[in-house]
């Protein structure tokens, strides 16, 4: 066989495709070589059959799965760097919020900017996260909060798509917060959501995921299950934002629905990892907005994954929880603060984050896979949570063409 590239020299192939414990999963091929061929993993294995027109040499690094960030808000414009001096002050997100700030700020920044604007803006946001290993990402709507807005933010995420290497994955997020315009009339904004919003999102083909963050500041769990339902009935695979500042039952929510995920989880009761170890939703942690935000505790990662639940991680990128692309720092903070393993923290951006969204073929290195990998300067996955916050990649590559 004859590859198009041929990356030799790892110290091992960390596949993502066993059964078993979180170890057993990764089920690395020791001294692996990747053979790839029309952007798709061709072969893997110590002696590779064939010649290749290109070569990568390793240099004794490990190569795994492109990453998977399975919850960001990249699209958005304006700066809280403010508002994140007066939590260091000792105020909450929540007051915050209340009093005006939060997320109500950068819809009032997102509406004002034009397309090009927010496409410019997003642009080095994936870029950062593309140099962190991030082959595939999410990218959630919920700054424009009217229906032109919206629509527009999904059509940035769309052209932002095809303007840079990372795959992106659009969710509408019409449900983050009450617009200005309907703070009298919630009722009327869900309305607005279910007859117009996601029929359009789902006619133009916009988005994959429909979203709703249950908060005391944003909606409830009436408004989520009909906006949801409403969404699913088009096509769009419910997920939901739950119990991240206070406990709402909304992981139990998540499961009733069959969500695909159901992320944040700082305040999920032993209830709701029940729920969730019955059903096949997806729980994403974002230990960096918990860290960002001080809103403890950080999520019971360890109560999830001892109850069988299937655990991804995430940057959950934005201005006002968690303003970075550290892929590292969230896999480290998992470790030390959600209390999951290191090869737990390794599938929550790869395996389990790609079932996140539901992409069984992504988050794994094997034959016919999309060929999105990643060449890391350190010889093992344990070195990532380890080598706390810092960024280990050599090289991105992506559909077979090394992007990084
Ligand atoms: O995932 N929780 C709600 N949404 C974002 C925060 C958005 C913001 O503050 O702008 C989150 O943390």
């Amino acid at each position: 066989m004859h590859f198009d590239l041929l990356i030799h020299g790892a110290s091992e192939v960390v596949t993502c495709t066993g059964a078993g414990s979180a170890e057993q999963m990764l089920a690395p091929v020791p001294r692996g070589c990747v053979g790839i061929k029309d952007g798709r993993v061709a072969f893997i294995g110590a002696e590779p059959p064939g010649s290749a027109t290109r070569e990568l040499d390793a240099r004794g690094g490990f190569v795994g799965p492109g990453f998977v960030d399975c919850h960001t808000h990249v699209v958005f414009a304006g700066d809280r760097s403010d508002e994140f001096e007066l939590r260091c002050q000792g105020r909450t997100y929540l007051e915050i919020a209340a009093a005006g700030g939060g997320i109500a700020r950068s819809v009032n920044a997102t509406r004002a900017a034009s397309e090009e604007t927010l496409l410019r803006l997003a642009l080095p946001r994936l870029e950062r996260l593309l140099r962190h290993g991030v082959t595939t990402a999410e990218v959630k709507s919920g700054y424009g909060l009217d229906l032109e807005s919206e629509l527009r933010m999904l059509r940035v995420i769309r052209a932002l798509g095809d303007a840079q290497p990372v795959r992106l994955v659009g969710t509408v997020l019409a449900l983050h917060a009450v617009p200005p315009e309907f703070k009298a009339d919630r009722a009327g904004w869900v309305r607005l959501v279910i007859d117009e919003l996601l029929p359009r999102v789902a006619a133009e083909g916009l988005a994959r995921f429909n979203d709703v963050f249950v908060e005391q500041t944003a909606f409830t769990h009436d408004e989520a299950r009909a906006a949801l339902e409403a969404g699913a009935r088009l096509g769009l695979r419910p997920r939901l934002h739950v119990d991240q500042m206070t406990a709402n039952g909304g992981a139990e929510l998540a499961a009733s629905l069959g969500a695909a995920t159901a992320d944040h989880l700082e305040q999920i009761s032993p209830a709701g990892i029940a729920a969730l170890a019955a059903s096949n939703t997806v729980a994403v942690l974002a230990p960096t907005s918990t860290l960002f935000a001080r809103a403890r505790p950080f999520a019971p990662g360890r109560a999830l994954r001892d109850a069988g639940v299937r655990v991804a991680l995430c940057t959950n990128c934005n201005p006002g929880s968690s303003h970075s692309e550290n892929v590292f720092l969230s896999m480290g903070l998992a470790c030390v603060e959600n209390g999951l393993t290191p090869a737990e923290a390794y599938l929550g951006f790869t395996r389990f984050g790609a079932d996140a969204l539901l992409e069984p073929t992504l988050g794994r290195l094997q034959p016919g896979a999309p060929a999105d990998l990643v060449v890391f300067g350190a010889e093992s996955y344990r070195a990532l949570p380890y080598h706390f916050a810092m960024n280990d990649v050599a090289h991105v590559i992506k559909g077979g063409a090394l992007v990084f």
